[in-house]
């Protein structure tokens, strides 16, 4: 994020950015605050979705594979939930870049799967982390819990990176999503879970991203997915919350195109529109199929008028209008239909691909981890690199219930130095197991962990008081 309003956050002004910014601002040294790296913890064990999950419940696997977009569901061990995966996280984040914990002032937890209705997690995580630091190494550090859905890790980058630019003493924050995405067996939501946590690092001058600072928010009261008190999965009306997601997302990325306009950062000139200025696009990721339904609705949406859209025409035939249909729910019907004709079309899969399809290729292998699903994005995207120094990305964050976020960052040109993770390496070591492991796991019937915790952390007890117990296990 740009301390100087109407800056561009490389220092050097983009090709298609345009710089409002006073002279004498410009004059003075820009410091960015944003992502610095980033690391991720999945779980061990993996269910495939296709084999012995689709032939019980009926499904084609085609079905799973290109109608949904999943592969491999990752799947909790009895020892593990949100609180060991974020400690996990965060323990491989502080070793990635040597940070000591008196160096972080600030741990937001963004995670739907709380351990407990009124302890932050971000306690059990420093309890964690100090058994390997020593006890009391944390104590000078803040921790706050935020609650949104699939939308609370990127509230909590929002508010952290504000206090990262106000913060005086050179203390990082770090940003972390934990979550269990949990539905019921053998309901329509079940192909879509998953768990898994991402650590993001916070400061000044970051080596990976640099947030613009500009957000762009929509937000509406709606029962598309929730979690009642008690429940352990979350009750969801499927194809609403999907409509939910699209309409959240237009309304935050006109939201956040209007502001750049405002600022002049992105300013559109005849022949363009907002979506040419991002190198990537990275939507919230519940399956990798979403992704595929809001990027159609967002392009054909900016790019209705250009003069683009007269090859579209050409390719799939002139948008209905209302004048030509007998009832308003006929000509609905008509433009859902031309809608999906365009998801279809050529012009837009071309830009699907090179903008947008690679941000889903971890998710494919580890499902849904809601509110740090966005964020593998990210790590999906430098994983197979590909993001280069001076790329705008997009981010639009969804979180039902329900509300959108769309903000925008620019890759450093420190980002190559930033070493990788061999994400795809490691989640080919993980082990498959059996559909019944996974049904017994899923309805907390089993004792004994799978793979008995070895080099991590681990739920050790829930005593009479329902205090959870975890330690380091060597
Ligand atoms: N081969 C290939 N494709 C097939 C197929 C086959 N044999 N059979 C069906 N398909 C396709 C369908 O045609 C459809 O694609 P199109 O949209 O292009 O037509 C696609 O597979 C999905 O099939 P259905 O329409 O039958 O959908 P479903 O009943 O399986 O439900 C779901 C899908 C609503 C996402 C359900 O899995 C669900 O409720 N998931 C949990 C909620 C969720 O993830 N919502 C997303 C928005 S909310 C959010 O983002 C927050 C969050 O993280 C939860």
């Amino acid at each position: 994020m740009s301390r100087l309003s109407g800056d561009t956050a490389t220092g050097k002004s983009s090709k298609r950015s345009t710089s409002t910014g006073k002279s004498s601002e410009n004059a003075l040294r820009r410091e960015t605050v944003g992502i610095d790296d980033i690391s991720v913890y999945i779980p061990k064990l993996y269910l495939p979705v296709t084999g012995e999950f689709a032939a019980s419940r009926g499904i084609d696997p085609a079905k799973l594979t290109r109608g949904i977009g999943i592969e491999r569901m990752a799947v909790p061990d009895v020892h593990e939930d949100a609180a060991t995966m974020a400690a996990m996280s965060l323990l491989e984040l502080m070793r990635r870049a040597n940070l000591k914990p008196e160096e972080i002032g600030k741990i937001y937890v963004g995670t739907e799967s709380a351990v407990d209705e009124a302890k932050a997690l971000g306690t059990y995580v420093i309890g964690m982390l100090e058994q390997v630091y020593g006890a009391g190494s944390f104590q000078d550090c803040a921790t706050v819990e935020f609650k949104s859905a699939c939308i609370g890790t990127t509230q909590a980058l929002e508010a952290l990176s504000y206090w990262a630019a106000a913060e005086e003493e050179d203390k990082v924050g770090v940003v972390i999503a934990s979550d269990v995405a949990k539905y019921p067996l053998r309901s329509a939501g079940e192909y879509t879970q998953g768990a898994g946590s991402v650590s993001l690092l916070v400061k000044k001058n970051p080596r990976l991203i640099a947030l613009e600072g500009i957000f762009g928010s929509f937000t509406r009261d709606e029962n598309d997915f929730f979690r009642p008190l008690g429940a352990t999965t979350a009750v969801v009306n499927g194809k609403h919350s999907n409509q939910c997601y699209l309409d959240a997302m237009q309304g935050a990325f006109d939201a956040f195109a209007a502001k750049a306009r405002r600022k002049g950062v992105i300013v559109p000139k005849e022949g363009e529109c907002v979506t040419d200025f991002f190198s990537h696009l990275l939507f919230h990721i519940p399956y990798p199929r979403m992704v595929e339904y809001a990027s159609a609705a967002i392009f054909e949406h900016y790019w209705q008028g250009q003069a683009r859209w007269k090859e579209v025409e050409a390719e799939i035939g002139a948008e209905p209008k209302p004048g030509d249909y007998e009832s308003p729910d006929k000509f609905q019907a008509a433009k859902s239909d031309y809608s999906r004709q365009f998801a279809k079309s050529k012009h837009f899969l071309d830009a699907f691909k090179s903008k947008v399809l690679d941000t889903t290729s971890i998710s494919r292998l580890v499902g849904n981890i809601y509110t740090g699903s966005i964020y593998l994005g990210l790590a999906s995207l430098i994983e197979q690199e590909r993001v280069k120094s001076g790329d705008r990305l997009c981010f639009g964050a969804y979180g039902s219930g329900c509300s959108a976020l769309v903000f925008s960052g620019l890759v450093q040109s420190d980002a190559a130095s930033v070493p990788k993770r061999d994400l795809f390496q490691r989640l080919e070591r993980r082990t498959q197991i059996p559909l019944a492991d996974y049904e017994r796991l899923h309805e907390g019937l089993k004792e004994k962990s799978i793979i008995a915790p070895s080099q991590e952390f681990a739920l050790t007890e829930i005593d009479h008081q329902g205090y959870r117990h975890y330690g380091w296990i060597g």
